[in-house]
């Protein structure tokens, strides 16, 4: 087995072998721009770990696979960023406002594509299962990326569809990156499968503490513009939970700021973070964060895993969830 650090660097150095100095440079440089700018790594450093659970040999067969998933979710983030009409991230300006949408969707586009390529690379024998995972995680985060979409202008979603939301928007590539490690690593399907359920429910963690530092984090840190999610009346956990408790006068000054047309952003955020904090709703999303984590441990009991590779896991997963950014 591998240290964290140990697995971070070998990301890291994998990302700086990828040559992103190809013509014409606008389609090239958004990508290597994105990449330079940092950003977290987790899901190659969860594919790097979870091979490295079952196998000490960390060469191209892993290391490339596990690049494709950073080079994918770079893609999904320069659309997500036109999408959401975001101006920053990673603590510098966004693709599309750096150059303009269409190099924006063109870059990401070509991302996508090379994620693919990077992903041959997965060893022969499991290939055909690794490009199954990815292919269908990938149609997957799409499906996620339009329910966030629709769900922006409806009134009102359940908690359900909220968790199935963000379940294909973001916990499924964290769980599709810790499969593939286990996959190409050699664990037994049943261990490979125990170990996506983790990750999933980790997934579905890390997206709800994302939708808590959106309004609660520090720009500074969390490398975004706080309140993105509120002005566009973004259907995070902590709207869906205010919108299942609040009553009487707290609910109608929540459905007026929801209704408002062109509201002063930091008025309407101010208000917003306000009513989260009345309502209680910001220690409940840390309770379900809590809870999640809880769940994601007990899906580990039907892997069969010594007490050092569980404790590797765990280890992760702490660090993932007590973020700030
Ligand atoms: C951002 O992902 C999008 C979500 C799924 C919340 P990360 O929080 O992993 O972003 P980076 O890669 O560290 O910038
Ligand atoms: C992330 O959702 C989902 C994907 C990028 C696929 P968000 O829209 O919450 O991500 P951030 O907050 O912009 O990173
Ligand atoms: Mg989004
Ligand atoms: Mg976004
Ligand atoms: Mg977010």
């Amino acid at each position: 087995m591998f240290t964290i650090g140990e697995i971070d660097s070998i990301v890291e150095k994998g990302l700086r072998t990828l040559d992103w100095k190809q013509e014409p440079g606008e389609l090239y440089e958004p990508i290597e721009y994105l990449i330079s700018i940092g950003g977290k790594r987790l899901r190659p450093r969860m594919a790097v770990l979870c091979h490295s659970l079952f196998n000490d040999k960390i060469d191209n067969s892993i290391l490339y696979p596990a690049l494709a998933l950073e080079i994918f979710h770079g893609f999904t983030l320069i659309h997500d960023d036109i999408m959401d009409g975001a101006s920053l991230r990673r603590s510098q300006p966004t693709v599309h406002k750096k150059w303009n949408n269409n190099i924006a969707i063109l870059s990401g586009d070509v991302m996508c594509i090379k994620s693919y390529q990077l992903l041959t690379h997965a060893p022969e024998a499991k290939l055909r299962e690794v490009m199954n995972i990815f292919t269908d995680t990938a149609a997957k985060v799409c499906e996620g990326q339009q329910f966030d979409m629709n769900y922006e202008s409806l009134p009102v979603i359940t908690t359900e569809e909220y968790l199935r939301m963000i379940g294909l928007k973001t916990a499924v590539l964290i769980a599709c990156s810790a499969k593939i490690g286990a996959v190409t690593g050699g664990a037994t399907p049943a261990t490979a499968d125990a170990i996506y359920n983790y990750a999933y429910k980790l997934g579905l963690a890390f997206q709800i503490k994302d939708d808590l530092l959106d309004s609660f984090g520090e720009t500074e840190v969390f490398g975004k513009a706080i309140g993105g999610d509120i002005m566009s009346n973004k259907k995070t956990w902590l709207l869906v939970e205010s919108l299942r408790r609040a009553t009487g006068e707290d609910m109608k000054a929540l459905q007026d700021l929801l209704a408002a047309s062109n509201p002063e952003p930091e008025v309407k955020i101010a208000a917003m973070r306000a009513l989260y904090e009345k309502l209680g709703v910001k220690e409940a999303a840390d309770r379900a964060i809590c809870i999640l984590h809880n769940e994601a441990e007990k899906a580990l009991d039907s892997a069969s895993l010594r007490d050092d590779q569980r404790s590797q896991l765990s280890d992760f997963a702490k660090s993932l969830l007590n973020r700030e950014k």
